[in-house]
């Protein structure tokens, strides 16, 4: 099988991003991490990156060129596919018509409902019964691109916030991976 090179956007933790560079290790997944680009020189995700020789770019996102320093970076690794894995940047039409159908986007909620940000605070104020993640193709209107993969689970009595962000992360980790081999399946 021929991997593609992804190209994963991190600010964070980088929870998603590690578990896709275990997932990449196996030679059936149809992509390989070439570049990790990340706007927070304190992100804990820069470790991962570091642990496992795959390059990566520190972008100063106060700067107004830096999706021009971005894109100068990813032109040198052919890159397929972008994955924003907690990126807490919102990027600018003129980049993603750049890469149209080309950067995916990993959501907190059950997308529709909840873009933007603090979801599970949202969630838990309306009640809801249940929540999620959503992995869509990133379109100019912000969190509203076409689905790849969708999962879902109850919200119980005594979730708080952080429970739901560690149930709502675990089914992340799956949703990536399986949004990857949909995409690519018929490659
Ligand atoms: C993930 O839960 C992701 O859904 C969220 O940031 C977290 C990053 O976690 N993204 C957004 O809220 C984007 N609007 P990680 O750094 O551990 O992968």
């Amino acid at each position: 099988m021929v991997k593609r090179n992804a190209c994963v956007f991190i600010s964070g933790y980088g929870s998603n991003l590690k578990s896709l560079i275990l997932k990449s290790r196996d030679y059936t997944f149809p992509i390989n991490i070439s570049l990790v680009i990340c706007n927070n020189k304190n992100a804990n995700g820069i470790l991962y990156a570091k642990k496992n020789s795959i390059p990566y770019f520190l972008v100063n996102t106060k700067n107004k060129n830096f999706e021009e320093d971005i894109l100068r970076k990813i032109k040198n690794y052919k890159i397929s596919i972008i994955c924003l894995a907690g990126f807490m940047k919102i990027i600018s039409k003129k980049f993603i018509r750049n890469f149209r159908k080309r950067i995916i986007n990993i959501h907190p909620s059950l997308l529709p409902k909840y873009k933007g940000l603090k979801t599970f605070e949202r969630v838990l104020f309306d009640k809801e019964k249940k929540t999620g993640c959503t992995v869509h193709f990133v379109t100019e209107k912000l969190d509203s691109g076409k689905t790849i993969v969708q999962k879902t689970f109850f919200i119980e009595r005594n979730d708080d916030i952080k429970s739901l962000k560690e149930k709502t992360q675990k089914l992340e980790h799956k949703a990536f991976s399986e949004a990857l081999i949909k995409i690519f399946r018929n490659y």
